[in-house]
């Protein structure tokens, strides 16, 4: 803190113990002549926490953390990341391993019930997935309502809000009580409302699910089948979709996520807090980036630019431009979601034999950036959106549903999150705030106003 502002502050001072005392497990604070003794908590993997629950009524004192991005809103089981070392777990098990062998489905069992599913757990957890995937009939009439130029992600806020209005035991947030089969319908039936919201957005008919397609599968069908041929389902293609959704599974207290358990910290049901995700998860420097990176891509490649005026422009505060798909609050490190993504890239569109000139300029942007001081200097690397939408392209997905792939891929981590606020003794969120407003002023008669 330098002297200027220690000085401002009075004798606001904090002495932080050395490692060796952290093991006692506490932080002490100097404020204004009082100490102040405030405990440590530590986590499976060693990170290190200071609990200030008694801050204010002990100093009176709050704290502010710009963005959060050094405030832990919770404790939580789920998943764990090492920004520094580019690790990503699910419950416990590394993303590079899941990505290899598992699946989406049995990832979603995975976060929301913390462990492996046995074969016939996992049988009957996508027998559900079958059971659960036509919404009600009367919802079909809403995508009437909607314009063909609505962009996805309201429609999805809004249809997923809506399923409760037909469904009103799914206004409860007991999550004892029927919480698998709200899980279940709504990681499912996510899926079906993306698919119907594409179709009307294209005037085209929708296709209903068949239940001899296991999950990906049928989104693929419900997507691109017509009534006169089924849409040929190649292996490769739902390998590589169903991959997109397990690496987008969870990723802890993102943006969207804690938007997830702030709502559902007031008791709000399942579908109310999945809703509010989706609309937090839309943002450009969220999970609308994916669209972004596409855009950006294409603009470069439109302008016949090899990148060096984007990453120009990227690196200059007044251009309003970022290089999307590249940084993360978290990473400092390259995202291990990104490479697994890099890689599948080069094998999916070799299988399909697609020759993207966006993958060609996407990897010399990334190969000039990560020269550059600029992005080496603030540890800027590509996250999971740089390379995701060049997958979708290729997989036939068009630019304004790639946020929306995002979000049914994210549910299942939505859920597990839910489900944990639920069952933990989770105070309502309700941050508070450092006032700037005007002090005390008397209210003005309208003939005395200026
Ligand atoms: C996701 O949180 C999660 O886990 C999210 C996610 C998930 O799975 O849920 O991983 C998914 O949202 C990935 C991120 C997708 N967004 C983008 O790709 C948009 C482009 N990236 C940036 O907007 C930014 O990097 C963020 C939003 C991702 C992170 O923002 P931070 O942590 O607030 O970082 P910052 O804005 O404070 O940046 C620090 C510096 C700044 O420069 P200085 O003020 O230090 O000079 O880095 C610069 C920023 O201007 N910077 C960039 C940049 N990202 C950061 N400069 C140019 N291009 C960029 N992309």
């Amino acid at each position: 803190m330098d002297d200027q502002l220690a000085s401002s502050l009075g004798s606001l001072k904090c002495y932080w113990l050395e490692p060796a005392d952290i093991m006692s497990k506490t932080a002490e604070l100097k404020l204004e002549g009082k100490t102040y003794q405030l405990p440590v908590i530590e986590g499976s993997e060693k990170e290190q926490g200071i609990d200030i629950s008694s801050l204010r009524s002990q100093t009176g004192h709050i704290t502010i953390d710009d963005g959060y991005g050094n405030t832990g809103s919770c404790r939580s089981a789920i998943t764990f990341i090492d920004g520094e070392k580019g690790i990503l777990r699910y419950r416990g098990i590394p993303i590079e391993e899941l990505a290899d062998k598992s699946s989406f489905v049995e990832v979603a069992y995975l976060l929301i019930w913390g462990k492996l599913p046995t074969s016939e757990e996992l049988r009957k957890f996508s027998e559900l997935f079958t059971e659960n995937e036509l919404l009600h009939e009367s919802m079909k009439h809403h995508f009437e309502g909607f314009p063909a130029s609505a962009h996805p992600m309201a429609i999805l806020s809004s249809m997923i809000n809506a399923t409760s209005c037909f469904y009103p035991e799914l206004l409860s947030s007991d999550v004892k009580g029927h919480f698998k089969l709200d899980a279940v319908r709504l990681i499912s039936q996510v899926r079906t409302i993306a698919a119907f919201a594409h179709r009307k957005s294209r005037g085209l008919p929708i296709i209903y699910p068949k239940p001899e397609y296991k999950y990906t599968a049928n989104f693929l069908h419900m997507l691109f089948s017509v009534p006169y041929r089924d849409y040929e389902l190649k292996p490769e293609v739902v390998r590589a979709l169903d991959l997109i959704f397990l690496l987008h599974a969870d990723h802890e207290q993102n943006c969207s996520t804690s938007t997830v358990r702030m709502v559902a910290s007031s008791k709000a049901n399942l579908f109310a807090s999945a809703a509010a995700g989706v609309c937090a998860l839309w943002g450009p420097l969220h999970g609308g980036a994916n669209q972004a990176v596409l855009e950006m891509l294409d603009e470069i490649h439109q302008s016949g630019d090899d990148g060096s005026k984007f990453i120009n422009a990227a690196k200059d505060k007044n251009s309003g431009k970022k290089l999307m798909g590249f940084g993360h609050r978290v990473y400092k490190n390259h995202d291990p979601r990104a490479k697994i993504i890099k890689k599948a890239c080069d094998e999916v569109l070799e299988k399909l034999q697609v020759d993207d000139p966006l993958l060609s300029i996407a990897k010399k942007l990334e190969e000039a950036a990560l020269k550059e001081s600029y992005f080496v200097e603030r540890k800027l690397y590509p996250n999971v959106d740089f390379y995701s939408g060049i997958i979708m392209r290729a997989l036939g997905i068009p630019v304004e549903m790639f946020t929306v792939i995002f979000a049914i891929g994210r549910m299942p981590g939505w859920i597990a999150n839910y489900k944990e606020v639920m069952e933990e003794p989770t105070r309502i969120y309700r941050p508070r705030q450092i006032y700037t407003g005007p002090t005390l002023n008397p209210y003005i008669p309208i003939k005395n106003r200026l």
